[in-house]
């Protein structure tokens, strides 16, 4: 099969085999580079491991500190003339390298909200690794299947309160317009918690901590994102950062827990905006990105997922080194992002920016290329006009 990108609005519904397994091995190029993370994590479970910081911190873990890894993910196998989702490239392509390399790595692909995954995840963790000391949490999921009550909860993408109207981009047509968001309804707001607040990640802990499979000192982390003013209105003071303060408060619940079982430890990291699968679903976010990309780049500071986790762990999670939290107890990787010469910059450009000099002010060239790149597409090296097996088993 030659398989070309196809994009259709912001999701591409192919992807590139040979071209993840070249994005995968980038990154694990990077993460070899910056060096080894002394006191790094040993044996790690990564819950949302195939794409975005979940991928990113798998490959750091096992690449920066010789981990073996359980990666927990939902994707979907090639089917009948269409390939399957880049994250099942990439998790066999992860795999590949980590046994080449003499690692150990194991995937589970199914739903993570499920009792039925935790169970098959316990069952492996006990199996081959005896316990885990670090617990990534890094799904983002636009819908969950509750396991007691057995409802279907769908996240959304709304303000609270009042409609939201801002600017945003069709970054496949290269459109600029205005968009307007009515408010989340109350059944709306509690569903997005349910989907992506921290009731899910206590369970996944609780039920390690019931099995005794968490290591003494074990770290447990998540993700969240704050931004800046333009995108709090969708974002922080919507029903995503509604779900995202729930998230907060099972970081703190789980901390407490791991203190006074194993000694250990939970945070949230906050992150940077990155062009991932999430966020390119996101309305006003992709313009945002186009912009931050542009000016963190003329500053020198620009990083995506790799950058970002790998920093995370040699500068704040291990190595000898020690977290910094802000007031709210949460570590911040987004510092560089929110840095005021960087957001002063993008809100000089925000309200200029139109469909005619979209590549001109903001990096919506470097959003497709990354956004393409997700996909297995634009890697040096492959033949994109070649013949290539898309059938591959997951491994
Ligand atoms: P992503 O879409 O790249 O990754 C999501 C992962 O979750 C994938 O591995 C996917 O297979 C998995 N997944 C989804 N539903 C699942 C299910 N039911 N069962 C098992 N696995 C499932 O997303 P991302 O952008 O890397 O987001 C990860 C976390 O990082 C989220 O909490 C997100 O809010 C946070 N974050 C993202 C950004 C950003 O700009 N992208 C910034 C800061 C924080
Ligand atoms: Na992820």
């Amino acid at each position: 099969m030659i398989i070309k990108p196809k994009v259709r609005g912001f999701v591409c519904v192919t992807a590139h085999p040979a071209g993840c397994a070249a994005h995968i091995q980038q990154q694990i190029d990077y993460v070899k580079a910056k060096g080894p993370i002394k006191d790094g994590p040993r044996k790690v479970l990564v819950i949302g491991a195939s794409t975005g910081f979940g991928l990113s911190s798998r490959i750091t873990a096992a690449f920066g500190s010789g981990a073996a890894t359980l990666g927990i993910f939902y994707e979907r196998p090639s089917e009948e003339g269409r390939p399957a989702t880049p994250g099942w490239y990439n998790s066999i392509a992860f795999t590949q390298a980590a046994r080449a390399a003499g690692l150990y790595a194991q995937n589970i692909n199914g739903d993570a909200f499920s009792d039925d995954i935790k169970k098959q995840a316990l069952a492996i963790i006990a199996r081959d690794l005896g316990q885990v000391d670090l617990v990534v949490y890094s799904l983002a999921s636009p819908r969950r299947q509750h396991p007691r009550t057995g409802a279907v909860h769908k996240s959304t993408l709304q303000p609270i309160g009042t409609a939201y109207t801002n600017k945003t981009v069709d970054t496949d047509k290269g459109i600029v317009s205005e968009v307007t968001i009515q408010p989340a309804d109350e059944a709306g707001i509690a569903d997005t918690l349910a989907v992506m607040g921290g009731e899910d990640w206590e369970m996944w802990m609780d039920a390690l901590s019931e099995a005794k499979l968490l290591a003494p000192g074990a770290t447990a982390i998540s993700y969240s994102y704050i931004g800046p003013i333009h995108t709090w209105p969708i974002y922080k003071d919507g029903t995503i950062g509604r779900a995202k303060i729930d998230l907060e408060r099972a970081a703190k619940a789980i901390h407490a827990k791991l203190q006074a079982t194993v000694g250990g430890r939970a945070f949230i990291s906050v992150n940077k905006a990155l062009v991932t699968q999430a966020s390119s679903a996101i309305p006003v976010v992709p313009l945002y990105i186009s912009i931050l990309y542009k000016v963190m780049k003329a500053a020198g500071t620009h990083e995506g997922c790799i950058e970002q986790i790998q920093r995370l762990f040699a500068t704040q999670l291990f190595n000898g080194q020690q977290p910094t939290f802000d007031s709210e107890g949460r570590v911040r990787v987004d510092d560089w992002e929110m840095r005021p010469a960087i957001q002063d910059a993008i809100s000089a450009i925000w309200p200029h920016v139109t469909t005619e000099n979209l590549v001109e002010l903001t990096d919506i060239t470097g959003y497709r290329t990354e956004f393409l790149k997700m996909f297995g597409f634009g890697l040096p090296g492959i033949d994109y006009d070649a013949d290539i097996e898309p059938h591959l088993p997951m491994i």
